[in-house]
């Protein structure tokens, strides 16, 4: 393991643009569970209840998702960042970060210290939600005020009453276009593709790093748990982010020392 920790490092201080791309398991030592693994959200809730077209169209569909986002909203509220985005964050002080790609919605990148333009976010983010009537901004605070006073299904104030919504992304849900297209363009223009804690199951984010392998760029994965990319990856590093990245970030800044 330290001979792949030490190779990491190295191509991180001689890379050009170093990209970092996360998922919910570079999270979950802050607390938030993740998707897939076990006891995972997935493994309480049924995905296929949870799509944008079950959002818009049906009122239970709705009430269904609020009660979820009841449960889930307090644990990212109450979370801190971890070891492994600190990690993270200290690459962009060195100066050995060109962004960081997440599928996260939990804020935790831009808390650890990264600079929001560092950080792109391909799902969305879950402190804000609007309106999809009117366009108004609300913060996940206020909503979450709403449901903690029996509200099941918050509507937007008079005169409008829409239907409120969180800024994530849904399943069958279009992708936020700006992010996606700069995700794509940076991946194809990195030179070391990092992800951290995916499952990379989930399109087209997983096809993120195919775009930086494709564009010549070193892969390394960095998971607890095989992927289905783990074929193309230069560098496997199994384990858990928070430990392996402060390891790596150590060895950097060292090296750069
Ligand atoms: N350190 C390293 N890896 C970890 C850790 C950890 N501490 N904890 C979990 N993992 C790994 C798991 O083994 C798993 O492979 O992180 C991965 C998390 O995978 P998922 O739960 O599938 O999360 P993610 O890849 O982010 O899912 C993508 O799916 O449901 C949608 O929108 C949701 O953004 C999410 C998307």
């Amino acid at each position: 393991m330290l001979e792949k920790v030490e190779r990491i490092a190295d191509m991180i201080c001689r890379a050009g643009r170093p990209v970092v791309f996360t998922g919910a398991g570079v999270s979950t030592e802050s607390g938030i569970p993740d998707f897939r693994s076990p006891g995972g959200v997935w493994d309480r809730f049924d995905p296929s209840e949870f799509t944008f077209r079950n959002f818009v169209e049906s009122a239970e569909g709705r009430r269904k998702y609020w009660e979820l986002g009841r449960e889930v909203y307090p644990v990212i509220r109450k979370a801190e960042p971890n070891a492994a985005h600190f990690a993270i964050a200290e690459l962009h002080r060195l100066g050995r970060l060109d962004c960081v790609i997440t599928q996260n919605i939990d804020n935790l990148h831009q808390r650890a210290g990264l600079p929001a333009e560092k950080v792109i976010e391909l799902h969305g983010n879950a402190t804000r939600a609007r309106c999809l009537r009117c366009g108004r901004r609300y913060t996940r605070d206020e909503i979450h005020e709403c449901l903690e006073q029996g509200v099941d299904i918050p509507l937007c104030g008079p005169p409008c009453g829409g239907i409120i919504k969180p800024n994530t992304i849904l399943f069958g849900e279009a992708m936020p276009e700006e992010e996606t297209r700069e995700a794509e363009r940076r991946a194809r223009q990195c030179d070391v593709f990092i992800v951290v804690g995916s499952s990379l199951v989930v399109y087209p984010a997983a096809l993120m790093p195919l775009y930086a392998k494709e564009a010549g760029a070193a892969l390394v994965i960095v998971n607890l748990s095989d992927t289905p990319h783990d074929a193309y990856a230069d560098v496997l590093l199994p384990g858990r982010a928070g430990a392996l990245m402060e390891r790596i970030v150590e060895r950097v800044r060292q090296r750069l020392a």
